[in-house]
């Protein structure tokens, strides 16, 4: 008598293991791209792909290495961009942003608190500094014509990054609530007021009011310490990527 032929059917769970186990690997290979480092070859490669232990790229033109071609323009700016950072966040665990406590903070800051005054030079030069080298380092792509295609998008990620930087600045100097902070944030969102159309309910959304008090100091210190890093950050991020991606402009 024939016998029926049947395929031979896998048990579920194996196929359940199989296909886990090919998608382990498939994971582990998008982070690790070789092999196991067991050789002279594999090993390099393990070290120079991982960016923890190999940060800089294993080749690159010799002409794109010459100092002189951004004078590390826009490495500065970061590096500024990281001081702010961290003695911002340090400047925080002092300052209160309230109209009765603010100006006798910083005060304390600089005649009280242990090495105060360094830390709020350091975050006042910090800015000013910043300012400076983000505008030469437009100047320096702008000399160098690197806002050409394809690196146009990153030129307006740049001009975005500039305007923070320039809101930064002027954010924060309405913090110390002095006379200077007052009359120049007066100034400031006078012109805002002078917008054709919407001027004044730009004001008043700066503001929160009619005039400099309580609300325009939160608002200003809000997007001072939170809002403004953050976007910035976010848009570092963007631009580096972008400088990788595009390819640098120096050395062609
Ligand atoms: C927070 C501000 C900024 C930071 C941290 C920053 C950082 C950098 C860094 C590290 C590089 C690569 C090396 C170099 O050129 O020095 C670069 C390249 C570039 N940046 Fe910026 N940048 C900033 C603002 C700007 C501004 C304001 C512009 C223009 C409006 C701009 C446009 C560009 C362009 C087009 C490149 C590519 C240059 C090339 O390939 O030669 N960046 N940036």
């Amino acid at each position: 008598m024939a016998t029926k032929k049947t395929s031979p059917r896998r048990n579920p769970m194996d196929q359940i293991m199989q296909a886990s186990a090919a998608f382990g690997f498939r994971v582990y290979k998008s982070v690790f791209r070789h092999s196991w480092p067991d050789s002279a070859r594999t090993r390099s490669l393990a070290t120079m792909s991982n960016v923890f232990l190999h940060l800089h790229p294993t080749t690159i033109r010799r002409a794109s290495l010459k100092v002189t071609y951004t004078f590390c323009l826009g490495g500065l700016s970061f590096f500024f961009f990281l001081v702010l950072t961290v003695s911002g966040v340090l400047l925080m665990f002092y300052y209160v942003p309230s109209v009765t406590q603010a100006y006798q903070d910083i005060k304390d800051l600089q005649t009280v608190v242990f090495a105060g005054q360094f830390l709020r030079n350091m975050h006042r030069w910090g800015a000013h500094a910043m300012v400076i080298v983000v505008f030469l380092h437009m100047c320096r792509v702008f000399y160098t014509r690197a806002y050409r295609p394809p690196r146009e998008f990153n030129w307006v990620v740049g001009v975005l990054l500039l305007v923070l930087t320039f809101l930064l600045s002027f954010s924060g100097y309405l913090l110390p609530w002095d006379q200077l902070s007052f009359w120049a944030v007066t100034v400031g969102t006078n012109i805002a007021k002078a917008t054709p159309f919407v001027g004044p309910e730009a004001q008043f959304l700066l503001i929160g009011g009619y005039e400099i008090g309580q609300n325009a100091l939160i608002r200003f210190y809000t997007l001072h310490v939170i809002a403004l890093p953050l976007a910035a950050a976010v848009l570092i991020a963007v631009h580096f990527w972008r400088v990788r991606k595009d390819g640098f402009s120096g050395g062609l």
